[in-house]
C-alpha cells in the first residue's frame, strides 16, 4: 500500500514529459538541495494525481502522511554516548543474525561481487554507516568460501564502533578494516580505490538529498558500482519490525524499529534519487522481501 506506484509513476510521467525529471545539476554543493526540493514537490504533485485517480488513492496518501515521520532513531543520537549507540547496532547485529539478513544479503551481493572480481582482484568494497560491521564480515566470508578475493572497509560515524571493528577484524583474520567515515562527505577516500560501495539497512537515516551526495560521490571516486539494501516499505513491516525488534526486551531498540520501517523510501522514491545523482535512468530498483535492492552501475569493471 505505501508504494504508491500507479499515482507515483504517473506524476514522474507528467514531470518527465515537462522536460523536469530528472532536475539537472552541475555543482556537488547543489546536489543535496536540489534532491530534496524535488522529493517535496513530487510528493504534493503525487497527491494531486491521486485526488484525479480517485478516493481509494487519496485515502493511500493519507495513509502515507500519517506512517511518515523524519523523527531520528535513537542510534543517531548524538548526545548519546558512543558505547550506548554501539550497543544499539549490537542489538542490530543480533536481530540480523536471527532473521537470517546476512545471508540473504550475501546472496543479493555475491553474483555482482563474482562478477567485479572478474576485472579486478581484489574486489574493493567500501561499507557505509556499517554499523557493527556484520555484513561486512559476512560478505568476507562467503567471499572467502568462493574463492574471491576482496578487501572491505567498513565505515561509519561514531568511533567506538570503528574500534570494535577493527578489534573484531584482527580476531578474525578477514581482509577487513574499519575507518571513521562520514557517509555522505567520502573524506580520504582515495578516487580508483574502490570498485562497490554499498550501504545496508541505513538508506532510511539519511534525506534524500545526503542520498544522492552518497551515490554521487561513489561515482566521483570511480566506483563501478553502489547497492542500497533496505526494508521495503509496507504496513506489514511497520508492524514487524518492531515485532522482532521487541523480542530483545530493549524499549528504546522498539523504538527505532518502529520509526525505521516508518521512514524506509519507496522503491519509486529511491528511483528518483538514483535518476538525480547519476543524471541518467540505468539503475534498478527492486524487492527482495523483505528488501527493497537498488542496484546503481556508475562504470564497466575496469581492471588494473
Ligand atoms: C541502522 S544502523 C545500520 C548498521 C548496519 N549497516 C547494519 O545493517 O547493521 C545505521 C548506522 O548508520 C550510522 N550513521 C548515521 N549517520 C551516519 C553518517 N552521517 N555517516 C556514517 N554513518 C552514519 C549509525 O552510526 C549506524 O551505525
Amino acid at each position: 500500500m505505501l508504494q504508491l506506484e500507479t499515482a507515483g509513476y504517473k506524476t514522474l510521467d507528467q514531470l518527465r514529459s515537462r522536460g523536469e525529471f530528472p532536475p539537472r545539476w552541475s555543482k556537488i554543493e547543489e546536489l543535496e538541495r536540489l534532491t530534496d526540493s524535488f522529493m517535496e514537490r513530487f510528493r504534493q504533485e503525487r497527491f494531486e494525481v491521486s485526488k484525479e485517480l480517485g478516493p481509494g488513492f487519496v485515502f493511500s496518501e493519507l495513509i502515507e502522511q500519517m506512517v511518515r515521520t523524519s523523527e531520528r532513531e535513537h542510534m543517531d543520537d548524538e548526545t548519546k554516548p558512543d558505547g550506548e549507540r554501539l550497543e544499539s547496532v549490537r542489538a542490530l547485529d543480533r536481530m540480523n543474525r536471527m532473521t537470517l539478513a546476512y545471508e540473504h544479503q550475501c546472496d543479493l551481493l555475491m553474483p555482482l561481487i563474482g562478477e567485479l572480481g572478474r576485472a579486478r582482484k581484489p574486489v574493493s568494497i567500501l561499507e557505509l554507516a556499517a554499523g557493527s560491521g556484520g555484513l561486512t564480515f559476512a560478505l568476507a566470508e562467503r567471499a572467502r568460501k568462493a574463492g574471491i578475493e576482496v578487501r572491505i572497509i567498513a565505515s561509519d560515524i561514531v568511533p567506538a564502533m570503528i574500534d570494535e571493528g577493527n578489534r573484531q577484524a584482527t580476531e578474525r583474520n578477514l581482509p577487513v578494516s574499519f575507518r571513521l567515515l562520514n557517509a555522505f562527505d567520502f573524506e580520504g577516500v582515495e578516487p580508483g580505490s574502490v570498485d562497490l560501495v554499498l550501504i545496508s539497512q541505513s538508506l532510511h537515516h539519511f534525506t534524500p538529498g545526503q542520498l544522492a551526495l552518497m551515490i554521487a560521490q561513489a561515482k566521483r571516486h570511480g566506483a563501478s558500482a553502489f547497492v542500497g539494501l533496505d526494508g521495503f516499505r509496507s504496513l506489514l513491516l511497520i508492524g514487524g519490525v518492531p515485532l522482532v525488534a521487541g523480542l530483545q526486551g530493549i524499549g528504546e531498540f522498539t523504538l527505532d524499529g518502529l520509526t525505521s520501517a516508518r521512514k524506509f523510501y519507496s522503491g519509486i522514491e529511491l528511483d528518483i534519487i538514483a535518476a538525480i545523482a547519476t543524471g541518467k535512468e540505468a539503475h534498478q530498483v527492486s524487492c527482495s522481501w523483505p528488501m527493497t535492492v537498488l542496484h546503481v552501475p556508475l562504470k564497466p569493471p575496469t581492471g588494473p
